[in-house]
């Protein structure tokens, strides 16, 4: 199968896959008991956090390990909410994954106020918005940082300085954007990552915190992770977090440059065969790995079953719950028709992909807008 779909999940890098069986077995203990293999877990847990903390230039004790950035998101929104009472408004962008979204529906149904940003045609938040929403009733204000379906990216350094001059929360989810982009720890009070966005495990992740913020905690139990986020630590994915991120952070430049060739290289080439499709986000900064394209005439559902049948993975950002396909939230909030976003393909590429997929690809592409084309 050719695997373009790395902005939902992405491969183990070999490197780490091939070690999961003897970590396991080296870090078996549990990291909170005092004999010396439980210390020997501690240990591995202390590395990774110690690792992670310096890169992103802040303190260890603001990591905190998590099963997933759903899990993270929520504990830091419904944390946040619950913290503060005084302030019962949330500003958010319209754009936001579900993880987001809906813990933020989940709070205005106990009665805070949601305000959604402006974004434009592109998914640019606007900034003059931001400003003039923010008031001292914000509890925060959250924007994703690279968006999964369209891969825009929004200036966190301009929205952070924003939030910072007001004295406000400023939480992002920065799934899509971990190891890509830097990050300003300083500016970023609050953001998720995850591990399977970059070829570690499903089921690891974790969330930077600003430690002079109080959160409350979602899960309590044993205190772990500063009582944050109790349960037994996740020993063996957290060390193949850390080994798959040091892999990113060493080749880094080189990823991005990769992934970058093959956005262009695919759009150039799909332009050469059908010149009507649409490039959502084109004009402006957008992921080197994610491009959501919207064909002429037919629908996402039948372009992706097909591609399907030639043995290529792609998705929408479509939900299809019941059958009937509903249009994303995110290309509707761009301004999008229904009828546009449900022709809307996301295409993600990831490390392992090769140019000669690409051409595979378009040509497949090609085939199936002359066969199907005829019943348009
Ligand atoms: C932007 C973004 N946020 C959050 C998530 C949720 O991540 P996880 O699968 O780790 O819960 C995803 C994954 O789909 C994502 O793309």
């Amino acid at each position: 199968m050719i695997y373009f779909d790395n902005a939902a999940t992405t491969k183990i890098f070999p490197e780490v896959l091939d070690h999961l069986k003897s970590w396991a077995e080296e870090f078996y203990a549990n990291p909170n008991a005092v004999y010396s293999d439980g210390q020997k877990s501690r240990r591995s847990i202390d590395e990774a956090r110690r690792y992670i903390a310096s890169f992103l230039e802040v303190d260890e004790e603001e990591i905190i390990f998590t099963s997933c950035a759903t899990e993270s998101n929520n504990t830091i929104i419904r944390g946040i909410a619950e913290s503060y009472p005084e302030k019962n408004e949330i500003i958010i962008s319209p754009i936001e994954h579900k993880s987001v979204l809906n813990p933020v529906k989940y709070l205005a149904r106990k009665g805070f106020k949601i305000k959604f940003l402006k974004v434009d045609k592109n998914g640019v938040v606007d900034l003059d918005d931001l400003k003039s929403k923010i008031t001292e009733k914000t509890a925060f204000v959250g924007v994703i940082h690279v968006n999964n379906e369209i891969g825009v990216v929004q200036d966190i350094d301009s929205i952070g300085k924003i939030c910072m001059d007001k004295d406000i929360i400023f939480f992002s989810d920065t799934v899509q954007s971990f190891c890509k982009f830097n990050i300003p720890s300083n500016l970023v009070d609050f953001y998720s990552v995850s591990g399977h966005k970059i070829n570690a495990p499903k089921g690891i992740g974790f969330f930077k915190r600003r430690k002079d913020l109080d959160i409350t905690p979602l899960l309590f139990g044993g205190g772990q992770e500063f009582g944050i986020r109790s349960g037994t630590e996740n020993v063996l994915f957290i060390k193949a977090l850390y080994e798959t991120i040091k892999i990113w952070q060493k080749n880094k430049a080189q990823f991005v440059a990769r992934l970058k060739n093959l956005k262009e290289l695919f759009i150039k080439e799909l332009k050469n065969i059908i010149s009507e499709v649409h490039i959502v986000s084109e004009n402006v900064e957008t992921s080197p790995n994610i491009v959501t394209v919207i064909f002429p005439k037919i629908d996402a559902q039948t372009v992706i079953m097909a591609l399907n049948s030639e043995g290529i993975a792609v998705s929408s950002g479509s939900a299809c719950s019941s059958g009937t396909p509903t249009p994303s939230h995110v290309l509707l909030a761009c301004g999008y028709s229904e009828e546009e976003a449900l022709r809307a393909v996301r295409f993600s590429f990831g490390i392992e992909n090769s140019e000669e997929e690409i051409f595979i690809t378009v040509e497949k592409i090609r085939d199936i807008f002359s066969r199907l084309s005829v019943f348009y």
